[in-house]
């Protein structure tokens, strides 16, 4: 028996009952949840952002979403609580950042209710598990991954993106932006042949759109969610671009 199991079952229904509710709220994330927090450098609030945005762009209970580079699921736990069944899956290289939240019982609960689905590779591929996606999200991986992994980053997420959907990714543009980054001293790609992390990787915007191009992707520069996400997190000041589908 799963050792969540045995705790389940020593906690009283009625107490169980009246529990529940409260934490099924969304935009709560419990106690404990927060940690390696430091590592992600993000919160549930961050969480909360990334789930407004996507939204934002259409997203309702019934998609598909998939999330790569979820870390210990501050927006991962949130989207799985609003969406329907088997609606969310999870990719990190780095098991371990959420190997703390599978553990907590109230998370390892709803991740087994709404059987979401987590792959821990590092290539960005999730082909493997035959699913199409509305949505593919990702926060805060492009802006640290090397020059050559935005291209992978792109076929493969483009792999998995069902028709009319959309990849929602954040990124540093090396031009910078009016809500905090300065971009890079000369405005040029930086180049960076490893993931930089805690650093910073920078692409140009134009860099961007031919590498989509070539993955025959379109891409729209969304400032007006930096704008928004800049408002409650004022140091998390990426540039926000949404990649679908060339007709
Ligand atoms: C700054 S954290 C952001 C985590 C999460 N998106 C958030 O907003 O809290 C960067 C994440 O990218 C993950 N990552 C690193 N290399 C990756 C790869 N090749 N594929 C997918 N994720 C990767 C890290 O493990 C980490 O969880």
């Amino acid at each position: 028996m799963h050792l969540t199991d045995r705790f389940r079952k020593l906690i009283p229904p009625a107490l169980k009952q009246r529990v529940k509710p409260l934490l099924r709220q969304e935009w709560v994330l419990p106690k404990g949840l927060e940690d390696p927090k430091r590592f992600v450098g993000t919160d549930g609030v961050s969480g909360q952002l990334q789930l407004e945005l996507l939204k934002r762009e259409g997203c309702t209970r019934d998609s598909t979403v998939l999330e790569i580079g979820c870390g210990n699921l501050h927006a991962g736990i949130l989207l799985i609580q609003y969406l329907e069944k088997s609606r969310y899956v999870g990719v990190d290289p780095n098991k371990w950042l959420r190997r703390k939240t599978l553990k907590n019982l109230w998370a390892s609960e709803l991740i087994r209710e709404k059987q979401a689905r987590f792959l821990s590779v590092d290539n960005f591929d999730a082909s493997k598990l035959g699913t199409r996606f509305d949505f593919v999200l990702s926060h805060s991986v492009l802006s640290h991954c090397a020059h050559w992994q935005l291209e992978q980053y792109l076929r493969n997420a483009g792999k998995v993106l069902a028709p009319g959907g959309h990849i929602l990714a954040s990124i540093c543009l090396a031009e910078g932006n009016a809500y905090g980054s300065s971009g890079t001293p000369d405005k040029e790609d930086s180049m960076d042949e490893t993931w930089q992390y805690p650093g910073i990787s920078w692409f140009k915007l134009a860099t961007v759109i031919s590498t989509a191009g070539r993955c025959g992707l379109t891409v729209v520069h969304k400032p007006e969610y930096t704008e928004f996400y800049v408002k409650t997190r004022p140091l998390e000041c990426h540039d926000w671009l949404v990649f679908s589908w060339m007709r």
